[in-house]
């Protein structure tokens, strides 16, 4: 395991520690581990491979080892539990803003938080969120990122998906991964960090709408125990995905949604 730590400019003397593993189970899993030791908020687990990494809706998360960043972080956000899918939201955006501005990769996000290169996804987060002895809450964020896999590996991953090597032919060694990861937190830093004053909630919610491809599209939102089809009118105030099926608007808080077509 190796240790870097990177400076938040916004706060100085206080840094993102990154610690570095060959495996791991999963990053959030060892987060979640140091949450619970009582490390503060900043700490950032990396892994070549996860054994048991995981997605949302309870799936799994397969990697092929060396191939992607894997990445979680630890925070203790103080602004209240409704605006904590802005944190999602911060993380996805800021992993969109790093590949067009690294990689001159132009992606869009997929409600609630995958990013997608056209209609293939190359990243996707999942956020979890419990609370101490105290009742404050810790949320774990992680992020799996596609780097290295080629058009054959994403294949055997069933749905679309890319990478960063399958848009751009550029193969990044660990360091490269390492620096990708770094540059994706410190974007992440300036979002989250600005989460904790309303008018800046705001402006996050309005960047991460303006990124969103789903809104306005015809989808189907497949739901336990239910299917919905009907278009994607807007996300509401806590972040869910408001749709417009047979003269109603649905509330959606969780489900894979699927893209039919644009409706304009
Ligand atoms: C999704 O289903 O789209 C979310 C996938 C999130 C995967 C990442 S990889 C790093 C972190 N550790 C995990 O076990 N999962 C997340």
């Amino acid at each position: 395991m190796s240790e870097i730590k990177i400076p938040i400019p916004t706060h100085p003397g206080n840094f993102w520690v990154f610690r570095h593993f060959e495996e791991v189970d999963s990053t959030n899993r060892v987060v979640s581990d140091l949450a619970r030791s009582g490390l503060p908020e900043g700490q950032v687990v990396l892994a070549d491979h996860q054994s048991a990494g995981r997605g949302r809706l309870d799936r799994i998360w397969i990697d092929t080892p060396g191939s992607s960043v894997l990445m979680s972080v630890l925070l203790r956000p103080k602004f209240p539990a409704e605006f904590f899918f802005l944190i999602t939201s911060s993380l996805s955006l800021a992993a969109s803003q790093v590949l067009e501005s690294k990689f001159s990769i132009p992606s869009k996000l997929k409600w609630p938080n995958d990013v997608m290169v056209g209609d293939n996804k190359i990243a996707g987060v999942l956020a979890e969120a419990t609370f101490d002895s105290e009742g404050a809450p810790r949320v774990v964020i992680g992020i799996g990122l596609n780097c290295l896999q080629s058009q054959s590996e994403l294949s055997g991953l069933g749905r679309g998906a890319t990478s960063i090597y399958a848009e751009t032919g550029i193969t990044l060694d660990l360091n490269g991964r390492i620096s990708l990861a770094t540059d994706i937190i410190s974007r992440f830093s300036e979002l989250y960090l600005s989460l904790g004053d309303p008018a800046n909630r705001i402006e996050v919610a309005s960047l991460y709408k303006r990124a969103c491809e789903t809104i306005g599209l015809l989808v189907r939102v497949e739901m336990v125990g239910e299917t919905l089809v009907g278009v994607a009118s807007d996300i509401s105030a806590d972040g869910n995905l408001l749709v417009e099926a047979d003269s109603r608007v649905r509330t959606v808080a969780a489900g894979d949604v699927i893209h039919m077509r644009k409706t304009s």
